[in-house]
């Protein structure tokens, strides 16, 4: 990080959570996606220079110890404790995917916990059905086959696809990592995840009573939660507000980082939480 980082372990429940904490003042929580871990974030190290980063590996995931999340609601109380036991008043929570449930979660039932929220690439919405069978399926599938299945079916869905987006400088190495992140997660953490996933409620009632200030991001390529679904959560959260990042698939803060930081930070200012 371009702060110095520290690496804790932080004994949340029944799990030990390792986090990655960098800077100093107004805590701003990132929550990675499904299958990744903190690493997720590197692109975020700058904005250590404005705010105190804290980046955990969720339970079971990274350098986290097991077991996997058995709910959204769970890794949601994780966020809350160890938001707690590193001594945050309340934080910024920026979740992106399965880390946007989470932090929706928070927002919701921890909302002491919560001063603004930024949900990037991710839904209010429940799974339909279909979208539980492709979870049990592919659950069953790790099991027998190991996280390559998982790395295969997800890693050409999580970026951009236009011919620009493709031709980045970067994109192979991007590729790689996300590949060796899917990789070095539990198998037992991505089927328990999935179950997660899978059973996580419909948030849309819930979040129209969510009071802090809200930042909507989505890569306008998002292929797994396309921008339809956060011009839907624009119209529910009240204080929201919706970027919509050209050449970025799912993984935005990646793929746009220098967007998606000045984006950060100008919201973080324009909510009066931190100057520009
Ligand atoms: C994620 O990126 O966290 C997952 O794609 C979330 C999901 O599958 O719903």
């Amino acid at each position: 990080m371009t702060a110095p980082s520290s690496l804790h372990r932080v004994a949340v429940g029944d799990t030990h959570l390792a986090v990655h904490t960098a800077g100093a003042g107004l805590p701003v929580l990132l929550l990675h996606g499904f299958p990744l871990d903190h690493a997720m974030w590197a692109a975020q190290e700058p904005l250590a220079e404005h705010v105190r980063l804290v980046v955990p590996d969720q339970r079971g995931f990274g350098a986290s110890t097991g077991p996997g999340p058995t709910s959204i609601e769970q890794l949601a109380a994780d966020a809350a404790a160890l938001l707690g036991a590193l001594h945050c008043g309340p934080a910024v929570v920026c979740g992106l995917s399965m880390g946007g449930y989470v932090a929706q979660h928070l927002a919701v039932h921890h909302p002491d916990r919560v001063a603004a929220l930024v949900l990037v690439d991710t839904r209010l919405e429940a799974d339909t059905p279909e979208a539980r069978a492709v979870r049990a399926d592919l659950a069953a599938k790790t099991a027998r086959l190991g996280q390559a299945i998982v790395a295969d079916a997800m890693v050409p869905r999580l970026l951009a696809t236009s011919p620009p987006a493709r031709a980045a400088a970067g994109r192979p190495a991007v590729e790689a990592a996300l590949r060796d992140a899917i990789l070095r997660q539990p198998v037992a953490t991505i089927q328990a995840a999935l179950g997660a996933l899978a059973s996580r409620p419909d948030m849309t009632a819930a979040m129209r009573g969510v009071r802090v200030p809200a930042l909507l991001v989505v890569g306008a390529e998002d292929a797994i939660t396309p921008p339809a679904c956060m011009e839907t959560a624009l119209a529910v959260v009240p204080h929201a507000r919706l970027l919509v990042v050209p050449h970025a698939g799912h993984m935005t803060p990646l793929e746009a980082s220098d967007v998606f930081n000045r984006a950060l930070l100008d919201f973080l200012a324009a909510a009066r939480l931190h100057p520009a």
